[in-house]
């Protein structure tokens, strides 16, 4: 029988995300809930031709709009097959057989699945009972030798961002450690450090077009970093690393970004309904800045998931994970949607259970990093 690479042994199981979610509400995966732009489809269409088809991709123009987009330089950016792809090829260039990763707990686990698929290993940092990601325990195990760090920020599960503050006493305090900030939900938070990238030799940005801009299905990602790194980055990448539809429905979409960036506004604004909505009953969740919100729910958190998709509401629940039984994510979608999400907790309410406000996290800052599943 042939054997895998020594790496595969200790990978943790794959949780493909959840099939047949076709024509429900899907509040489970931090999609954009009411899909992209019309323009973008019209587009895609248009360039579905017999001809167009037949033609590998050519990405010099596309690369040159996306880069004016994002306020970069052509040699600035990279493209990829999403952020999941990006966190690949970051690892395919960097990492090599037991270098270590700091990731914060909990945070998107596609950085350690990738890293240890390389043959690396992990360490965490927790955040603690006020979702805060305490500083100084990142500096000391950024005293012991990382190779990389990623921060999701916003960070998911927890909305949270990492403080631009501490994000700089990091990036100067290990000039030797790439960072990666991950900013899938930034159009959700407005907050960035792209312009950075041309300060820090040793940071990576990401950004994905699978979110506001609600094209998932093509897998459209973009690494922005400075020219020499964006370039390793290339050198070991697929000579195609992304297919001419992704690239014709990204243009379309930063050309319409009136759409995303109207879409970002009503969640922003349905997030507050709902979290206004927990404080009240005293549910306790993370405030976030993302399109998600974290909540505790307690005990019937698994059946309040059952009931919901029954409902035809499909949500994320945690409790596969020992650590965070109880805990239900809820992606934040359009006045419509979150209306609708909100009526079946206020009819579920008797199965929710109320806590003083924030007090009861320790379980949650105990946290460490699951399976595969975002
Ligand atoms: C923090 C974070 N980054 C990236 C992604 C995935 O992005 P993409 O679809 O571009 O691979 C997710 C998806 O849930 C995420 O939560």
């Amino acid at each position: 029988m042939l054997q895998p690479r020594k790496s595969y042994a200790r990978l943790s199981k794959y949780r493909p995300p959840l099939e047949g979610r076709g024509g429900k509400l899907r509040l489970d995966f931090n999609e954009n809930t009411v899909g992209c732009a019309p323009q973008v489809v019209r587009a895609l269409r248009r360039a579905m031709t017999r001809d167009g088809l037949s033609c590998y991709p050519e990405y010099a123009e596309g690369r040159v709009k996306l880069a004016r987009y994002f306020g970069v330089k052509p040699q600035e950016l990279v493209l990829t097959n999403g952020t999941d792809d990006a966190v690949k090829v970051i690892c395919e260039t960097f990492v090599e057989p037991g270098d270590a990763l700091l990731v914060p707990a909990p945070t998107f686990p596609v950085y350690q699945f990738f890293h240890e698929v390389a043959g690396g290993r992990t360490e965490r940092v927790y955040y603690d009972e006020r979702f805060r990601l305490p500083l100084d325990h990142v500096l000391r195990a950024l005293g012991k030798g990382i190779r990389w760090a990623a921060f999701a920020s916003p960070n998911n599960p927890t909305g949270t961002v990492i403080p631009k503050r501490d994000l700089r006493t990091m990036l100067e305090s290990a000039p030797q450690t790439a960072f990666v900030v991950d900013e899938a939900y930034h159009d959700f938070s407005g907050e960035t450090v792209l312009p950075w990238i041309r300060k820090y030799p040793n940071l990576i940005v990401t950004r994905t077009f699978s979110k506001a801009f609600g094209l998932a299905a093509l897998r459209l990602g973009c690494i922005l970093t400075n020219a020499q790194t964006a370039d390793d980055l290339r050198r070991g990448q697929n000579p195609f690393p992304v297919n001419s539809l992704a690239l014709v429905g990204a243009l379309a979409a930063i050309e319409h970004t009136d759409y995303a960036r109207r879409y970002a506004a009503e969640v922003r604004a349905n997030r507050a309904k709902l979290i206004a909505w927990f404080e009240a009953q005293k549910i306790p969740y993370v405030p976030s800045k993302a399109n998600f919100v974290l909540t505790e729910l307690g005990a019937n958190a698994p059946e309040i998931g059952r009931r919901l998709r029954a409902q035809g509401i499909l949500v994320r629940d945690w409790n596969y994970d020992p650590r965070l039984r109880g805990f239900l994510r809820f992606t934040v979608g359009s006045t419509a949607q979150t209306g609708r999400l909100m009526r079946e907790l206020r009819r579920l309410r008797g199965l929710i259970e109320s806590r003083d406000g924030r007090k009861n996290w320790s379980k949650f800052a105990r946290f460490s990093s699951t399976g595969w599943v975002s």
